[in-house]
């Protein structure tokens, strides 16, 4: 007796049906998984069988293999357990196969309730996309899997349930509606009071797709500034909403009957975090916190307080925009897009660059703490920012700074520059351009260049960080609207390199 169902897994942050061939023979009982890594198979079994046995079906004591197909995609987690019991239950006659295809997705309790699972979006997607127009899945799950078009969805709570639903025994339950959750407002510019030219630094950061280090000492506001950016960077498009949407729905962090995602993701993880947090990794394996800052801001705050390992795994993500997870034999490749921003003191008691207070610390622990730092992440800075504490008639005063929203608009339009001029380029801002467009883009007049032959001697610089430049000067000029790098966007530019001793 034989059955055959659809089920999906998640390989990175897409999903890859599977399909689930049950095999029962008149043989002694037994139960096995072809397909599966060995501990996954000794679960899902487990669950599986007690599932069957605590939903009033019966359990076939006969010869069961299971084989899922393809044998090179892993799988992992436990999103196949309702294909694998609607499998035994069609195999052994308890349950009618149907005419056309479903796929079938959750976790079962040992008692038979259908949980949610994560990656349930990409999942979804991955269904459709593979000509399968009808699901069946936790109903937990069934707002986030209704955010995807052209697809029927039923949402159960237990095996119990959805053998009722396939039979017409009883109606599906009523679909939740997705609530797009009251989004947090980010904080304002308008509330920094002074910090003229940090304030700046960060609206052509945001411009342009900038990474950015700020440097100053305690209480000088780097921590305040930084939340304030997620306030003047442009709208998503539907692209990367559903993108972001996905790694969070792989990450299981996408709360129940949420929408797609919308505003652009602020992530700030403690200094504490390992390698695989930061950039994703595990035993079922998950988008770490470079992903999950992708198309949003990634705030390393307090930065020479993280491992130095910690930092070193940015530098491909930073590079690429994507980040490589190398599992036993597969390797997962997750998207990592952000704009980097962090901040650090001037040296360990913070007081280095402050002309009012005395440092106390030592060159030798100057030097350890900027070390944390390793040269090639510096290199991949494009901003460096120094913050000043605030004077005193700067604290006291009441002036208020620009509001954000006029400081989004400015950039919104530089964006739209960049949106244009690199329409088939295959990036989105001036941050992303590779050699051939910083030569076809970024060419300064011989003034210009006689700027930049100065600044390079002078500033020792790399050849990255000679790119580097010309890549916010091009920034400057699109917040100008100007067609052509002058210049004073490339003074500007320069000056942002020449922070401290880096
Ligand atoms: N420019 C400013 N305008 C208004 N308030 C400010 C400003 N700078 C600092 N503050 C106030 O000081 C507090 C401390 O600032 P913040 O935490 O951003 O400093 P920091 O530079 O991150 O310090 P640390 O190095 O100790 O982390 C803020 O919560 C805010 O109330
Ligand atoms: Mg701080
Ligand atoms: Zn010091």
């Amino acid at each position: 007796m034989f059955s055959r169902v659809t089920g999906c897994t998640i390989v990175g942050i897409e999903g890859k049906p599977v399909d689930v061939e049950v095999f029962l023979s008149s043989q002694l009982p037994s139960f096995d998984i072809v397909g599966l890594p060995d501990t996954a198979v000794r679960e899902a079994r487990d669950r599986v069988r007690a599932a069957i046995k605590n939903s009033s079906f019966h359990f076939p004591p006969q010869r069961i293999v299971v084989n899922l197909a393809p044998a090179d995609v892993k799988k992992e987690g436990p999103q196949l357990d309702l294909a694998l019991a609607i499998g035994i239950l069609r195999a052994s006659g308890q349950l009618a196969a149907e005419e056309t295809d479903r796929v079938y997705l959750g976790e079962l309790a040992l008692d038979g309730t259908l949980r949610p699972v994560r990656g349930v979006l990409p999942m979804v997607l991955a269904a459709r996309d593979a000509g399968c127009r009808k699901l069946l899945l936790p109903l937990a799950n069934a707002a986030e899997a209704s955010l995807v078009q052209g697809v029927d969805i039923i949402g159960v709570t237990s095996l119990e349930e959805a053998v009722a639903v396939l039979t017409g025994r009883q109606q599906p339950p009523p679909l939740p509606r997705t609530v797009s959750k009251k989004e947090k407002t980010a904080a304002d510019f308008i509330t920094v009071k002074g910090q003229e030219s940090a304030k700046r630094a960060l609206e052509v950061a945001a411009a342009g797709g900038h990474n950015v280090l700020m440097t100053g000492p305690p209480g000088s506001g780097k921590t305040m500034l930084a939340r304030c950016v997620p306030s003047v960077l442009p709208p998503m498009t539907e692209e990367e909403s559903m993108e972001t949407t996905k790694i969070y729905s792989a990450a299981g962090l996408l709360p129940e009957n949420s929408g797609l995602i919308t505003v652009r993701p602020f992530r700030s993880p403690h200094h504490t975090l390992t390698p695989a947090a930061l950039c994703g990794g595990g035993k079922n394996p998950r988008p770490g916190e470079v992903s999950l800052a992708h198309n949003g801001v990634l705030f390393l705050d307090e930065m020479p307080e993280f491992r130095r390992e910690t930092l070193e795994v940015l530098r491909q993500p930073l590079e690429e925009g994507t980040v490589t997870v190398t599992r036993l034999q597969a390797a997962i490749t997750y998207p990592s897009r952000f704009m980097l921003l962090a901040s650090m003191n001037p040296c360990p008691c913070g007081m280095l660059t402050d002309t009012e207070a005395e440092c106390i610390c030592s060159e030798r622990q100057i030097h350890a703490y900027r070390h944390k730092i390793s040269g090639p992440l510096l290199d991949r800075i494009d901003l460096f920012v120094d913050v000043a504490r605030l004077r005193y008639d700067e604290v006291a005063g009441r002036g208020q700074g620009e509001p954000s929203k006029a400081i989004a608009e400015r950039v919104a339009a530089a964006r739209r520059l960049q949106s244009r001029r690199f329409a088939g380029d295959g990036i989105r801002c001036n941050a992303e351009m590779l050699p051939q467009h910083i030569q076809q883009y970024c060419v300064p007049d011989a003034a210009g260049r006689d700027l930049l032959r100065h600044a390079f001697n002078r500033l020792r610089l790399t050849a990255r960080a000679y790119d580097r430049i010309l890549k916010v000067a091009r920034t400057i000029a699109d917040l100008e609207g100007e067609k052509n790098i002058l210049p004073h966007h490339l003074a500007e530019a320069i000056s942002y390199r020449q922070t401290m001793a880096f």
